[in-house]
């Protein structure tokens, strides 16, 4: 089964192709993300626009890949996929009503994905052991999920206010890496004796709370100006609360396996405090349409196009 899936939630405009949920056919992605720089920060208006001049673009490429045209050069698709919620209205809003078209058209059925569950589906799901423990860590999300099997998914925790991806980008701007870059923090890192940050809510909950140490990286930095150092040490504190409290909830429901997912299962140093975890290839990180493909594929249901809207708040919490 051929899944053509879009996803246009945040300031990525991206189709990708996915046979049976697994076999990348195309992956195409498009980001506005450098245009936002000089506002420092995403500007929902600007993404908006960006969405709607990149979306046709970006998904006739994903449908001109070589393999996937049929007899009359046209390309062959079972299923359309796309992203609701959550993220932004009018980004959102693009992606929903080119697909809610295309399914019109065609005769298709339609698909509708949870951006924030779908993270996770970038792992090879046919391959987990489970039970299993997810993290998805991305710029606007940090929650941690029971998986028992491909399907049945259970929240069992998530942020309090900020996001680690939040974190990561706050940090990064303030000590003047551009906009919203954790890579920079990765890549920029060093250690430097005297800098300390706190590990927040570093406890046996489930939750997180990451506005507390945004607010000690500010403090830090009126004393010791270092961007390496602060760098190093944001990252460390960040990443220990993250991989203390997915190992404890690895414990606590004895799982087989640990997954992580979202922009920020990019960070190596994340990586390497869950070294048994797997994550996706550095690419299927950060956002993109294939596990839009895959979530439709192993836990999609379809409903009928004319009721399926953009939902800017969609819950996370399964
Ligand atoms: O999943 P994603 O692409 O978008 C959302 O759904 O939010 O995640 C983006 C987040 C940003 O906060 C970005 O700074 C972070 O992922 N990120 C990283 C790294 N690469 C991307 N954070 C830490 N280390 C990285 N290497
Ligand atoms: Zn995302």
């Amino acid at each position: 089964m051929k899944i053509l899936a879009i996803e246009t939630s945040c300031d990525e405009t991206a189709a990708a192709v996915v046979e049976d949920g697994t076999k990348i056919l195309s992956n195409v992605v498009a980001s506005s993300h450098l245009m936002h720089e000089k506002y420092g920060g995403i500007v929902p208006e600007v993404a908006a626009r960006e969405q709607l001049k990149c979306i046709i673009p970006t998904i006739e490429e994903a449908l001109s890949r070589p393999g996937l045209k049929g007899p009359q050069g046209r390309a062959s698709i079972d299923a359309i996929a796309v992203t609701i919620g959550p993220g932004l209205i009018g980004s959102l809003l693009v992606g929903v009503e080119i697909a809610k078209t295309m399914a019109m058209v065609t005769g298709k059925p339609l698909i509708p994905v949870n951006h924030v569950l779908a993270h996770m589906y970038a792992n090879p799901i046919n391959t987990i052991e489970f039970p299993a423990i997810s993290l998805v860590v991305s710029g606007g999300h940090t929650e941690l999920y029971l998986m028992k099997n491909k399907k049945d998914l259970q929240w069992l925790g998530g942020t309090l206010d900020d996001a680690a991806g939040e974190c990561f980008d706050k940090t990064a701007r303030l000590i003047g890496f551009g906009h919203g870059s954790g890579l920079a923090i990765q890549v920029h890192a060093k250690k430097s004796t005297g800098i300390k940050l706190p590990r927040p809510l570093n406890n046996s909950t489930l939750n997180f709370s990451f506005s507390g140490l945004k607010t000690a990286v500010m403090r830090e930095w009126a004393k010791n100006p270092d961007p390496a150092g602060i760098a190093y040490e944001v990252q460390e504190a960040i990443t220990d609360v993250l991989a203390k409290k997915t190992k404890f909830a690895a414990e606590t429901y004895h799982a087989k396996s640990i997954l992580l997912s979202g922009g920020v299962a990019a960070n190596l140093r994340l990586r390497e405090k869950l070294p048994t975890a797997i994550a996706p290839p550095i690419n299927l990180c950060t956002d993109n349409a294939v596990y839009i493909a895959s979530y439709a594929y192993f836990r999609g249901t379809p409903v009928d196009w004319h009721d399926t809207i953009a939902v800017p708040d969609l819950s996370v919490e399964v």
